[in-house]
């Protein structure tokens, strides 16, 4: 059975390092590998490597040292005979795996941050050419996250394409996804968004885009709002100065 190997935290510690004429280094790790966050199901492994070479390495699921080379074998007899070391080895599950895998957990692995999500066309239709709508997740934790199109709340998977998630080198990731369509008046375009930060999936509408018309429409309105104000304010001031004036004027 292949096991789904959800964490792997890795202990590296020095056991020994010889200098003469070459050097020889010789170090070991500690691993603990989980398949779930209940860590019911832990295994525990020390390996000693010698000169980049594996030579013993303790497994908790057979509770005992294996020999990768002649000289590791020797070494696995002689500390599967050492009652003591092979009692530590045995709680090393409970004591390193257990209790620094409950710390991880808390303190990042069970950490989300909800992505910030934008859908907007990117390219509009012209001639024969599709517009491209563009769905994407900002700043989110973790990595693991998924992207749907949907057409009136129903799936859309052709012409699709989905980047892979980018890490910004913060601990966010970003992921962005592109869907080519024929508008059609009427049709309702959203993006649905699953991830750890949820507890359902989110659905966002396509932003209005708005047409060249529309803009032009808005830069007159604006400037027609802009000559209004000043007229308010030019009437204003003289409104002021007249009335301060005669106020002035002793009778
Ligand atoms: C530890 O031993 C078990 C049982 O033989 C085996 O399935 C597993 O692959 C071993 N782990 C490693 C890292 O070799
Ligand atoms: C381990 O112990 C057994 C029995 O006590 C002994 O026969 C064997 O030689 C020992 N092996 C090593 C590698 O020390």
């Amino acid at each position: 059975m292949i096991r789904p190997k959800l964490l792997c935290i890795s202990l590296v510690f020095l056991i020994a390092v010889f200098y003469e004429t070459d050097g020889y280094y010789s170090y070991g790790v500690d691993e603990c590998i989980f398949d779930s966050r209940e860590m019911t199901d832990v295994e525990y492994l020390r390996t000693f490597y010698f000169n980049q070479v594996k030579d013993v390495q303790f497994n908790s699921t057979i509770r005992k040292f294996v020999g990768f080379t002649e000289q590791g074998e020797k070494i696995a007899g002689y500390l599967n005979n050492d009652s003591a070391t092979i009692q530590q080895m045995r709680g090393a599950v409970d004591r390193v795996c257990k209790h620094n895998g409950a710390v991880f957990f808390s303190s990042v692995l069970d950490k989300t941050v909800k992505p910030e999500v934008r859908v907007r066309s990117v390219k509009k239709a012209s001639g024969t050419h599709p517009t491209v709508l563009m769905c994407s997740a900002y700043d989110f934790y973790p990595k693991a996250i998924k992207l749907t199109w949907l057409k009136d709340g129903q799936p859309v998977t052709s012409d699709v394409t989905s980047a892979e998630e980018m890490a910004d080198g913060d601990w966010y990731y970003q992921v962005h996804s592109h869907l080519e369509h024929i508008p059609k008046s009427g049709e309702k375009i959203s993006c649905m968004v699953e991830h750890a930060s949820f507890t359902k999936p989110m659905t966002y509408d396509l932003e209005p885009s708005l047409s060249e018309s529309d803009t032009k429409k808005i830069a007159i309105g604006t400037s027609g709002l802009l000559l209004g104000v000043i007229l308010a304010a030019a009437g204003f001031i003289y409104y002021k100065r007249k009335s301060t004036g005669r106020l002035l004027v002793p009778h």
